[in-house]
């Protein structure tokens, strides 16, 4: 096992529920470290060019009008597998189809406002966390 870093994203939605504090406790238990965070309200051209691989889908203007529609909280979470560790605590991308237990399942209400984000791959963590985040706000352990 290697030790990893991710991009989470506390989305729009779950911030307004006020549950940033209960899915960071997740993280924490899960035994993911919190290295970097910073709230912020994304305006279209910077979640525009966070989901550019989605540009061409027909859900990515509403997916932009989500993510600007309040502040958000982005974050580094560093662990053994943290990649992995952190899609399996968010569940599927889909609430409906998430695994009981999982941050999406209790606190993603659609498709998409569904609470979360997080990297899929070790590329994508790198790109995703160079996006947000100067290696000067890193707080890696
Ligand atoms: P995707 O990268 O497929 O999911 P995940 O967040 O699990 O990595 O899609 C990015 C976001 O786009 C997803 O979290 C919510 C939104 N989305 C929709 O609104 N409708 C859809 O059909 C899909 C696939 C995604
Ligand atoms: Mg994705």
């Amino acid at each position: 096992m290697a030790v990893e870093k991710t991009l989470s994203i506390i989305k729009p939605d779950a911030v307004a529920k006020n549950v940033i504090g209960e899915i960071n406790a997740r993280f924490e238990k899960a035994g993911l470290t919190l290295v970097a965070m910073k709230m912020v309200h994304l305006d279209d051209e910077k979640a525009g060019g966070f989901y550019a691989e989605h540009k061409e889908r027909p859900f990515f203007k509403d997916l932009v009008a989500f993510m600007t529609s309040g502040p958000v909280v982005v974050q580094v979470l560093e662990g053994e597998n943290a990649i992995l560790a952190n899609r399996d605590l968010m569940g599927a991308t889909n609430p409906k189809e998430a695994a009981a237990g999982t941050i999406r399942a209790d606190f993603a209400s659609s498709i998409d406002a569904n609470a979360v984000h997080g990297s899929d791959s070790p590329a994508s963590a790198e790109r995703e966390i160079a996006y947000f985040f100067g290696a000067d706000e890193i707080h890696s352990r």
